[in-house]
């Protein structure tokens, strides 16, 4: 019997329930069952997460009538690319896996986006789960139906816009993330922060709140944004706030940094290109840099204003001539600011300066 657990629903081009509690991985197949029959079910998880949780998922599928097969790959971002992707797609082939199975997504982001991107493409779309064991999944990528794989040219170039039939956290998972990985979690919780409830940071920063309670809070964002804007053609693009200067870090840094770690550094940037720009008051910047060191996360990192520039004008977010940057106006509201590409060096050079 599932206790305390919270549930928060999402509506879209498909409507699931995102569950959130302790515990929940041995309740992983009474949950399913409630909207998908008995079926075969492919676990895809990496290499750090399956020893960890595997067996309990399996158990619990099993128990409710489910049968479960896995796919596990190496850990980390540099097997999020097309041969980690046609290796799982050549595994649910050679498994006979048809459009009535599952596919589950046990991990963090990686392996939420990949089995995601998978899911969309094998035999034209399967369904699949997402269970995610990091923070950072949790709170952001396992919720809105981004999926992806990165490309020689940057980060998550190739993907689909694809929702999972269900999203089941257990929160229990994260007492195994490795601090560094509970950090980047927080980047994206301080993300929401920033972009929509200062009180939500201040609450952070008194260290009293509920990992729970902020899990239900993120999604509840999130969940709101993609409702109105699905396919990210509008207000959706607010949740790159940081990013168009990480996903750039992240490939200079040959992955070496975090996604997390990349989106501290490039949120700061954010803050104070919207300083220069006065879009915000002075001081933000400073205040956005205390929040992310109270949670030790990295504020700066060696990168030029050519590589920024470099990796932003192939990012996907670009649109022509312009490219629409997230700047914050106060904690707790953020803007979409369109700016000139040939303006993009020059005002990233201001910033990092
Ligand atoms: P990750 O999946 O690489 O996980 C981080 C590390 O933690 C890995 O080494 C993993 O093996 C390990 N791990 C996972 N769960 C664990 C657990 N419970 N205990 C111990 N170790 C565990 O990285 P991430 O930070 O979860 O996700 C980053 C990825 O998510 C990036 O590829 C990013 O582009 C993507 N992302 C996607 C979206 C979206 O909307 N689709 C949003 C944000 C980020
Ligand atoms: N992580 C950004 C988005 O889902 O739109």
């Amino acid at each position: 019997m599932m206790k305390n657990t919270k549930t928060v629903a999402v509506k879209a081009s498909g409507n699931y329930d995102i569950t959130i509690g302790k515990g929940l991985l041995s309740n992983v197949g009474e949950i399913l069952k409630g909207i998908k029959k008995p079926c075969r079910t492919v676990i895809v998880t990496d290499s750090n997460v399956d020893p960890l949780y595997s067996d309990a998922v399996i158990e619990s599928l099993e128990k409710a009538g489910y049968s479960a097969d896995k796919y596990v790959f190496a850990a980390g971002e540099k097997s999020k690319n097309a041969a980690t992707f046609v290796e799982i797609l050549e595994f649910l082939a050679s498994e006979k896996i048809t459009r009535s199975d599952l596919l589950v997504a046990l991990g963090g982001g990686v392996v939420g986006d990949i089995t995601g991107f998978a899911a969309s493409c094998y035999l034209r779309g399967i369904d699949f789960v997402q269970i995610p064991t990091t923070l950072l999944a949790a709170v952001d990528s396992s919720v809105g139906g981004k999926t992806a794989i990165d490309l020689k040219a940057g980060k998550n170039l190739a993907g689909a816009f694809y929702q999972p039939i269900a999203v089941i956290c257990d929160t229990d998972t994260f007492e195994t993330l490795p601090e560094k990985e509970v950090a980047c979690g927080y980047a994206e919780v301080i993300k929401y922060g920033i972009l929509f409830e200062k009180e939500f940071c201040d609450s952070l920063m008194s260290g009293k709140c509920d990992i729970d309670e902020i899990v239900e809070k993120c999604v509840i964002f999130k969940r709101d944004i993609v409702e109105r804007d699905e396919f990210d053609n509008g207000e959706r693009k607010l949740l790159n706030l940081g990013h168009t200067a990480a996903h750039g870090i992240e490939k200079v840094s040959g992955y070496s940094l975090t996604h997390g770690q990349a989106v501290a550094v490039g949120t700061v940037i954010a803050t104070k290109i919207a300083e220069n720009f006065g879009i915000c008051k002075e001081g933000t910047y400073r205040e956005v840099e205390k929040m992310l060191e109270e949670f030790n996360l990295p504020t700066k990192y060696d990168i030029t204003a050519e590589e920024l520039c470099e990796a932003a004008l192939s990012d996907k977010k670009r649109q022509s001539s312009k490219l629409t940057l997230v700047l914050p106006e106060k904690i707790g509201k953020c803007v979409l600011y369109d700016v000139d590409v040939e303006n993009l060096k020059d005002i990233f050079s201001k910033a990092i300066g």
